[in-house]
């Protein structure tokens, strides 16, 4: 799985840690496609109706209707890569894990048109450049919290340089991320706190951008089309999650024991305060290749 040292974000034993958990355990309390990511929602809707609203976003913010090859970076269960195949005349959606069981799990789903591989983007190696990108929820994963600020751009820049060479000219990314948010300054108690302990029990070897990171980082490689903040999405989506973990307690306890539901209820709270508050932001963000080379006229 390539040379884990010169990596800047979270090791494939570190998302395995987290992701690896169980399945079971995850299909408890996530919705019925296993999206694990913020969702967008309407009034009205379900966890499942938003999730897949969140998925028809990405879909049309990637321009990937009717494409020959859409790339998933960082696939989760494989929700997305069945949409595109199933709903979207996408004749091959390419879908890259860390996660060794949701890779067992989108392989066993046997989706003819999509490709599932145990591979980090660092070591991806398109056969030739995708029609358009789609990364929901992985990017958080890309920097650690050991690194300087400058080191986390410079993190970042290699991962918008690396999609924007597996992009064909003119090829839309679109990204969803969440991000330290501008409601408190970094040093505020309850933003340490929690950081401190998503870093250490629940998300190892990730820390997440702030949209000034993210800026800077795109600079030479991508222009952004659109974006949204939409942190009250991902607290709303933190909250359902928190009621089918407690709706569903004697059976997630049964399954991994008292303490993992403890860490994942207190990492929900957490996660909630976060977006409520605006101490974490939710950026979906169409990025577009950009194409230095201008023909003067
Ligand atoms: C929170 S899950 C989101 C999954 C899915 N996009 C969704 O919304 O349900 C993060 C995903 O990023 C993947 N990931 C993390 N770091 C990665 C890397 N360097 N290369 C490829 N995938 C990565 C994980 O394996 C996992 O599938």
């Amino acid at each position: 799985m390539g040379n884990q040292t010169s990596r800047k974000g979270a090791s494939a034993q570190a998302i395995q840690d987290h992701y690896d958990l169980s399945n079971d355990f995850y299909r408890i309390w996530l919705d019925p496609n296993m999206v694990y990511s913020g969702a967008l929602w309407q009034d009205g809707d379900s966890l499942e109706e938003a999730q897949i609203r969140k998925l028809e976003h990405h879909i049309a913010s990637a321009r990937a209707y009717g494409k020959a090859s859409v790339l998933e970076i960082g696939c989760g269960w494989g929700a997305l890569l069945k949409r595109l195949v199933n709903d979207h005349q996408v004749s091959r959606a390419v879908g890259l894990t860390l996660s060794q069981a949701q890779y067992d799990w989108v392989r066993s789903m046997d989706l003819p048109g999509v490709e599932v591989r145990l591979e980090a983007w660092q070591d991806h190696q398109p056969v030739k450049p995708y029609d358009a990108i789609i990364s929901i929820g992985a990017f958080e994963h890309f920097a650690s919290l050991d690194l300087s600020e400058a080191q986390k751009v410079a993190a970042y820049r290699q991962f918008f340089a690396r999609a924007r060479e597996m992009l064909v000219r003119g090829g839309f990314l679109s990204l969803q991320t969440f991000a330290y948010g501008s409601a408190y300054p970094r040093t505020s108690a309850i933003e340490k706190e929690s950081t401190q302990f998503l870093a250490r029990e629940i998300f190892r070897e990730t820390d997440p951008p702030r949209l000034a990171n993210i800026a800077e980082a795109i600079e030479g490689y991508f222009e952004v089309i659109d974006m949204h903040n939409d942190r009250l999405g991902y607290a709303k989506t933190c909250k359902e999650w928190l009621e089918n973990m407690r709706k569903h307690k004697a059976a997630i306890v049964a399954l991994t024991g008292e303490a993992v539901f403890e860490r994942y209820q207190t990492y929900l709270s957490y996660s909630y305060i976060g977006f409520k508050t605006g101490n974490l932001d939710l950026y979906r963000i169409t990025l577009r290749r950009l194409e230095p080379k201008v023909v003067p006229i």
